[in-house]
């Protein structure tokens, strides 16, 4: 089948969080299970040049606010895939990623850009791949094109939610300008009196998707709804659970370039020199008995950051490390900040976006924390698993469905779960985790089992193919 990705973020091109991750990977592994797939992205100021092979059309025009707008496209494959990056400096040229009032026009720009391009390049796809919000505008113009346009007469979309908490949200005014004019049109955006790109997104795919199964059954009740329970409970039908694979060509302890030694589940010596390079990265004494506890994550209400502050003391109080990576939300960087000013030799913190130190802290790490209050899918504890750091997560989402709560009697499992969001719960998993951590044996057994899960992305691949099969069906 020939598939076209569209998402707003793709590794190495762009990355703010996991959706970066899983466009980036997706169209490679889809590529390895035999499908025609390819990536349309944008690019951004933040996109390396070296990606920017060449430039694969420098005229496109782009049916846009009534006229003809100029854009450009690069060609990479530097993700592994055929990849086109969408060029139009006034949209993607800017000091981040996301976070412009106008970012809905921004991305509904990106999917007519998009579109044109596909056009563009010939046959039509038979799969019109989508993620997010930012997508939502592809969605409603193929399932309008359709109807009188021959050439996407046979293109069926699907629609992956990788989180329902970003909408998209926008005046329905806004709707003409972009060329969104019929009622067919408007009805699919319409939400509450204004426009919403995930609304039109899982109103009018062929297909819907989520990132886990477990996050596919909350996102229809109302608690984690966001006020679209009952548009997705409507379509469920139409809606499948996929978890994310990992790709092991840039996630995998045996070969990463970003690490200090390599290490397999055999042989995890490699892994005591990353812990030591990691305390000495850090200035935090070199104590190698003394366990990590670690956290990477966009510092949201989302990853249950309350909850890790709320136990912070309680962890520091038995002599273990706490190392964390993130930005965000000020009041929890001022946290960090204060927790790394209170105890200095047993608190690392950097706070920013740092690829390098996100490796370095899966391999160094002995137990990765992710208490998150909701989680699609998680790739981290995904990570973790396979780079034997224990993950201490809440059962929600993704992580439910990717850690299983260790057995020490049986000798099953790969980590610690709790499930009601309170402090009190996620410190007892965190009492017997360090109760795992001193029983060497019992700690090697726990590494072992995550470290030999294959959640590959071949596996995940396969089952979006059955899924873009049924849109046929
Ligand atoms: P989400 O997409 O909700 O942020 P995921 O667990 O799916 O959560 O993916 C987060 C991704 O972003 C992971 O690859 C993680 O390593 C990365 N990440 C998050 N924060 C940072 C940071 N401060 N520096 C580097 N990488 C980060
Ligand atoms: C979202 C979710 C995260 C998921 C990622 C990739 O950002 O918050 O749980 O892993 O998308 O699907």
């Amino acid at each position: 089948m020939r598939v076209a990705v569209l998402s707003a973020e793709a590794v190495p091109y762009s990355k703010t969080g996991g959706l970066g991750d899983v466009a980036g990977a997706l169209p490679k592994a889809l590529r390895q299970v035999g499908q025609d797939a390819f990536l349309i992205t944008p690019c951004y100021l933040q996109t390396k040049g070296e990606y920017l092979w060449q430039t694969a059309i420098d005229d496109l025009s782009v049916d846009w606010r009534g006229g003809k707008y100029p854009a450009k496209a690069f060609y990479s494959e530097a993700n592994g895939s055929p990849t086109f990056l969408i060029d139009a400096p006034a949209y993607f040229h800017r000091d981040s990623i996301y976070g412009y009032r106008e970012d809905y026009e921004r991305f509904a720009f990106f999917n007519l850009a998009a579109l044109a391009l596909i056009k563009r390049l010939g046959s039509a796809p038979d799969i019109v791949h989508l993620n997010d919000w930012h997508c939502g505008f592809a969605a409603v113009k193929i399932a309008h094109l359709r109807f009188w346009d021959s050439y996407w007469r046979n293109t069926r979309t699907v629609f992956s939610i990788h989180n329902l908490a970003y909408q998209g949200g926008f005046g329905a005014e806004e709707l003409w300008k972009f060329g969104f004019s019929s009622d067919y049109e408007r009805n699919a955006f319409a939400f509450n009196g204004y426009a919403s790109a995930m609304k039109a997104g899982l109103a009018v795919s062929d297909m819907l998707s989520t990132v886990s199964k477990t996050y596919g059954y909350e996102m229809q009740t109302a608690e984690n709804g966001y006020g679209l329970d009952w548009l997705l409970r409507q379509r469920s039908n139409r809606l499948y659970g996929i978890v994310n694979g990992v790709d092991f060509d840039i996630w995998n302890p045996e070969t990463d370039k970003e690490i200090g030694a390599h290490f397999n589940a055999d042989n995890l010596d490699g892994k005591l020199e990353c812990k030591r390079q990691l305390l000495e990265q850090f200035s935090l004494p070199e104590d190698l008995e003394r366990p990590i506890f670690a956290n990477v994550t966009r510092l949201t209400a989302q990853k249950g950051i309350d909850l890790m502050m709320a136990v912070a003391g309680d962890i520091l109080a038995t002599g273990a490390y706490i190392i964390s990576l993130g930005s965000g939300e000020q009041q929890y960087e001022n946290f960090w900040q204060r927790l790394r000013d209170y105890a200095p030799r047993q608190v690392g913190i950097f706070r920013g976006y740092n690829e390098n130190l996100a490796h370095k802290i899966e391999a160094g790490a002995d137990m990765f924390m992710m208490p998150s209050k909701f989680e699609p899918c998680g790739l981290n504890q995904m990570y973790s698993l396979r780079y034997g750091t224990i993950p201490i997560v809440r059962a929600v989402g993704g992580l439910e469905d990717t850690v299983e709560n260790f057995d020490a009697v049986n000798g099953t499992g790969n980590g610690f779960k709790f499930r009601e969001y309170r402090a009190d719960k996620f410190l007892e998993r965190i009492y017997e985790a360090l109760f795992a951590y001193y029983d060497k044996e019992a700690w090697r057994k726990l590494q072992r089992n995550g470290m030999k899960i294959d959640n590959s992305w071949q596996n995940a691949a396969r089952k979006y193919v059955s899924l873009y099969h049924k849109t046929r069906s």
